[in-house]
C-alpha cells in the first residue's frame, strides 16, 4: 500500500564527553527551514540532566587526563586541524548554514571562511600567550603566569551560527579551557556537524561539549551551574541581564555581546554613491539580523531628501529569494518568532515614521519568513523603532542639522556596540570617532569585521572583547608568583 508519509527528518545527536548522544529523556525538537517552513531536522532537547552531564565532562577534562598535559603547540595544531577541516567541508557547511538560518548562500560561504580563519588565528596565538616578570624590589623573583579560567559555558545566537561558535571555541581552546557550547535552538545544525570534527583533530573527550536545547531549560541551568567558571554570551540584552544576575551567585566571569541600535551617520560631504551603498549594506546585510546593524541612519539635512529617495529606490531592487540561489541578496528571517517580531515593528513604524520602502511581508513568496527591506524616514530618535533593536531589515532614517546634533542623536541610545561616519573631511570624521560612545567605529564603511581587531560594546551592548589578543584574555586568569631568593629566615617574630 503506497504511503504518502514523507521521510522523517534527519536526527542529529549532540556531543558530550566525546560521544554522540541523545538527551537523557530522549526528547527531540524540530529545526525549521525558514524558506519552506518545513522541518529539516530534529535535535536533542537537552535539559538540566544533560547540562549536568556536559559540565561534569568539561570539569573532568579540565582537571585531569590528557588536556591539562597538552602543550601550547599541541593546542595550536588542534586548532589548525579544525580550520583545515572546516575549509574542506565548506561547501556542505555553507549550504547547511544557508538552509537553516535563511541567509544567502554567498554570505554563508563568507561566514564559513571566517570561521576557519578564526581557528587559524587562535591556533597561532596558542603559542603566544606570555607570562611576565614583574620588577619588584627585594631579593625576589616575581612572575605573572597566565592560566586557563576553567570550564566555559558558551551561549550563542542564530544569526551567524558557526561563526559565533568559532568566536567562542577557538580562543577558549587556545587558552586551555574546556567548553560547553549551546547553539541557538533555531540554528544548531552546523555546530553539530562541527562536533564530528573534534576527535579527528585530536581534541580529548570532554574538552568541547555541544548540547542543544532551549534558553530556559538548557541555557539557564548551564549558566547557574556551580562548576562553570565563565559564561560567554551573545544574544538579547534581556537574556544578557538575566545571565549576569545568575552568574553572581558563584562569581562567574562573564562576557556579554548584546547587540545595539547602531547609528550610521552621513554628512553632506560624503561620496554620495558610496554612502547609499553603505547605508543599505549597513542595515540589510544578513536580512538585518546583525548585532551591529546600522539601523539608525542619520543624514545631514542638505542631502536628506535626495538620500531618502536614492536609498529607497535601490532598496526596492534588492533581490529576495531562496537562500540557496546564488543571485539571492536577502533570504527569509530565521524563524516565525522573528518574522512576527519584525512584522510588528514594521506596523509600528508606519505610526512612528513615514514609509519610504517596504513595510510588510514580501508578496512574492507564499511560504517562508520573507519580509520586505523597509525604510522609514522622518523618524524621531525617541521613537521605539529608533530605540529598540529590531533585528530585521528595517531602517529608521533621521535628519540632523550639524555635527553637534548628529553626535547628540547618535549617542542618545542605551546601546553602544557600533557606529559609522561617512565624510570626506578627516577632521570632522575623526572628531566624531573620538566622541561616539561605541565599541566599534567605522569611517566610510560599515560592517567589515576582522579576527585581528577587537569586537564588543559600550554601555548596554555588553562588556568584554572578542577576537584579536583581547579575545583570549577573556579565557585567562593571571596568577602572581613570588619566589624568595633570600635564604635568611624571615626574622620578624
Ligand atoms: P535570545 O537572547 O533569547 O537567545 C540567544 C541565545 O540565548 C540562544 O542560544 C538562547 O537559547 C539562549 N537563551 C535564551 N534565554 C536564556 C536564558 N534564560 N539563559 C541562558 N540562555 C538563554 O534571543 P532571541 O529570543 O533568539 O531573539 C530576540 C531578540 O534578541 C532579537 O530580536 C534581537 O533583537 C536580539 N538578539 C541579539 C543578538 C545579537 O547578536 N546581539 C542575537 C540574537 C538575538
Ligand atoms: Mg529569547
Amino acid at each position: 500500500m503506497a504511503s504518502e508519509a514523507k521521510a522523517s527528518p534527519r536526527r542529529y545527536p549532540m556531543y558530550i564527553n566525546g560521544e554522540f548522544v541523545e538527551s537523557a529523556d530522549k526528547k527531540y525538537f524540530p529545526v525549521v527551514d525558514p524558506s519552506t517552513e518545513e522541518v529539516m531536522a530534529e535535535v536533542p532537547e537537552a535539559n538540566e540532566t544533560d547540562v549536568n552531564r556536559a559540565v561534569a565532562a568539561a570539569k573532568a577534562a579540565f582537571d585531569s587526563g590528557a588536556w591539562p598535559q597538552t602543550t601550547a603547540q599541541d593546542r595550536g595544531r588542534i586548532l589548525f586541524r579544525l580550520a583545515e577541516r572546516i575549509r574542506k567541508e565548506a561547501p556542505h557547511l555553507a549550504e547547511l548554514e544557508a538552509r537553516n538560518s535563511g541567509k544567502p548562500i554567498v554570505e554563508a560561504e563568507y561566514d564559513i571562511n571566517d570561521a576557519a580563519t578564526c581557528f587559524e588565528y587562535y591556533g597561532g596565538m596558542a603559542t603566544k600567550i606570555l607570562g611576565q616578570v614583574n620588577p619588584v624590589p627585594d631579593n625576589a623573583l616575581s612572575l605573572s603566569l597566565r592560566e586557563p579560567i576553567g570550564v566555559a559555558a558558551q551561549i550563542i545566537p542564530w544569526n551567524y551560527p558557526l561563526l559565533m561558535a568559532a568566536w567562542k571555541l577557538a580562543p577558549a581552546i587556545a587558552a586551555g579551557c574546556t567548553c560547553i557550547l549551546k547553539p541557538a535552538e533555531q540554528t544548531p545544525l552546523t555546530a553539530l556537524e562541527f562536533a564530528s570534527y573534534l576527535a579527528d583533530a585530536g581534541l580529548p573527550a570532554g574538552v568541547v561539549n555541544i548540547i542543544t536545547g532551549f534558553g530556559e531549560t538548557c541555557g539557564a541551568p548551564l549558566v547557574k551551574h556551580p562548576d562553570v567558571d565563565k559564561v560567554a554570551f551573545t544574544g538579547s540584552a534581556e537574556v544578557g541581564k538575566a545571565i549576569m544576575r545568575a552568574a553572581a551567585d558563584t562569581v562567574k566571569r562573564v562576557t556579554l555581546e548584546l547587540g545595539g541600535k547602531s547609528p550610521n551617520i552621513f554628512f553632506a560631504d560624503a561620496d554620495f554613491e558610496s554612502a547609499i551603498d553603505g547605508a543599505l549594506f549597513g542595515v540589510f546585510i544578513n536580512q538585518g539580523e546583525v548585532c551591529s546593524a546600522g539601523s539608525r541612519i542619520l543624514v545631514e539635512k542638505s542631502i536628506y531628501p535626495k538620500f531618502v529617495e536614492a536609498m529607497s529606490a535601490k532598496a526596492k531592487t534588492i533581490r529576495l529569494g531562496p537562500p540557496l540561489e546564488r543571485e539571492t541578496k536577502m533570504g527569509p528571517l530565521v524563524s516565525k518568532d522573528q518574522f512576527d517580531r519584525v512584522r510588528s515593528y514594521q506596523e509600528l513604524g508606519k505610526k512612528e515614521g513615514k514609509v519610504a520602502a517596504g513595510g510588510g511581508r514580501s508578496a512574492s513568496f507564499k511560504r517562508g519568513y520573507y519580509v520586505e527591506p523597509t525604510i522609514f524616514y522622518d523618524v524621531d530618535n525617541t521613537a521605539r523603532i529608533a530605540q529598540e533593536e529590531i533585528f530585521g531589515p528595517v531602517a529608521a532614517v533621521i535628519p540632523f542639522a550639524d555635527e553637534a546634533e548628529a553626535l547628540r542623536i547618535a549617542n542618545a541610545t542605551p546601546y553602544g556596540l557600533a557606529a559609522a561616519v561617512w565624510s570626506r573631511d578627516i577632521f570632522k570624521a575623526f572628531r566624531m570617532v573620538k566622541a561616539l560612545r561605541a565599541g566599534i567605529v567605522w569611517v566610510n564603511h560599515m560592517q567589515p569585521t576582522y579576527v585581528e581587531a577587537p569586537w564588543g560594546g559600550y554601555k548596554q551592548s555588553g562588556f568584554g572583547r572578542e577576537l584579536g589578543p583581547w579575545g583570549i584574555e577573556e579565557y585567562l586568569e593571571t596568577k602572581q608568583v613570588h619566589i624568595n631568593l633570600n635564604e635568611q629566615p624571615i626574622g620578624w617574630y
